[in-house]
């Protein structure tokens, strides 16, 4: 018996507490997490400096409109423009969500260009709200709503098609710089830097969906800085409150004439306490925390390299701490995580048969590798 709509389909226990890299359930069942909560918990549970940001930000204040001066906006915009580390000059808007950030990308593109045509990608996540769903190629998650997508053309991921049908009747192209939901699947670096050169020179603007890919999530604070694209849009989410939900969308300063006072906007955008999260989030990503980060990717697609050879495995795909196993017909990722929760390991899926790593960026490497050995185990034995 549920009072709730039925959208998701629910493991049979709740998570109640954790510490780190490690949940507890209501019975009272430890468990590594590789999910971060679909890619949110990037600093694990309880981090300190977070939590500190937040409870004292509790003592002040909640929540103010938007119609007043935001020093902690201010702030956190800076951080993440500085994070960019790129010539342009570039704004925030902050809203709640990945998906919100997207409309309001979306909206910014179309308005800016005076065009309404967008290119999105085959297997792109983008978000299930109107704007982002049209976006979202996916029938199942499109079906019966009645979506528009006839300003909508989808070009085929990492294929040289994308490049013969992409011309200046479009507003703008919207893509995931390693897809999330579609597989985790990274984009060809050729292929998007040909692409993105293309896009420029057509005047057509890119929007980078960084939603699950940011805050530090591949190694580095975006996953565009590891492409060598300027993108004229990039969209945040997930990570970037540590768990208090935020979007936020990062454009061009350029694009500012199309969003003039009360062109968009947002109730909650930007509240204090989610801003205090971010700002002590954002101050957390170090050079420091960034090369323990990279260590533990390095050890584990090490480690994961030699999975390609395993019958059950198709293959192996990731960056930083983003990583897909492709599974054999034999070996259901679903199933596969269910059973993991018997041996206390929190894993996710995705597009294609595939089983989602995206445990807590500050995950020891040790705690990881353990992980994986029963993971590979348990695969193995199918
Ligand atoms: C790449 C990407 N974009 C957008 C979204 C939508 O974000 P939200 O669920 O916060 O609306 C997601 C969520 O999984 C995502 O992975």
């Amino acid at each position: 018996m549920t009072n709730l709509f039925t959208t998701y389909k629910r493991w049979p226990f709740a998570l109640v507490d954790g510490q780190n890299w490690t949940l507890i359930d209501d019975s009272g069942k430890h468990y590594t997490d590789l999910t971060s909560g679909i890619g949110v918990m990037n600093l694990g549970y309880h981090y300190p400096s977070v939590q500190a940001a937040v409870t004292k930000q509790i003592g002040q204040i909640w929540h103010t409109s938007n119609l007043y001066q935001s020093p902690l906006q201010e702030k956190v915009a800076a951080q993440l423009i500085a994070g960019l580390n790129l010539p342009d000059d570039y704004l925030v808007f902050f809203g709640n969500s990945g998906t919100e950030a997207n409309e309001a990308a979306l909206k910014l593109a179309r308005r800016y260009t005076g065009k309404t045509k967008i290119m999105n990608f085959t297997h792109g996540f983008h978000g299930r709200t109107y704007g982002s769903l049209t976006v979202t190629p996916k029938p199942d998650i499109q079906k019966g709503f009645g979506v528009d997508t006839s300003d909508v053309v989808t070009a085929t991921f990492n294929d040289e098609d994308a490049l013969d049908l992409l011309d200046d009747s479009f507003a703008a192209l919207i893509i995931e710089v390693v897809q999330g939901e579609g597989g985790v699947v990274p984009a060809d670096k050729i292929w998007l830097a040909a692409l993105v050169a293309k896009a420029e020179e057509l005047g057509v603007l890119v929007i980078v969906d960084e939603v699950q890919t940011g805050i530090g999530r591949t190694g580095t604070l975006f996953a565009f800085q590891q492409y060598g694209i300027a993108p004229d849009i990039i969209t945040s989410a997930k990570g970037l409150g540590s768990g208090l939900p935020v979007g936020a969308m990062i454009g061009k300063a350029s694009l500012t004439s199309a969003f003039p006072y009360g062109a968009h906007g947002t109730t909650f955008g930007g509240n204090p306490v989610v801003m205090a999260s971010a700002n002590a989030t954002l101050a957390a990503l170090t050079p420091e925390f960034f090369s323990q980060m990279q260590a533990t990717s390095k050890a584990a697609f090490a480690e994961l390299e030699t999975w390609k050879e395993l019958p059950n495995v198709i293959t192996v795909r990731g960056l930083g701490l983003m990583i897909g196993i492709q599974l054999a017909e034999n070996v259901p990722a679903g199933a596969l995580a269910a059973k993991l929760h018997e041996y206390g390991i929190l894993t996710l899926t995705a597009e294609g048969n595939t089983l989602r790593l995206l445990p807590p960026l500050i995950i020891s490497q040790q705690a990881l590798l353990t992980a994986l050995a029963t993971i590979k185990s348990v695969i193995a034995g199918y």
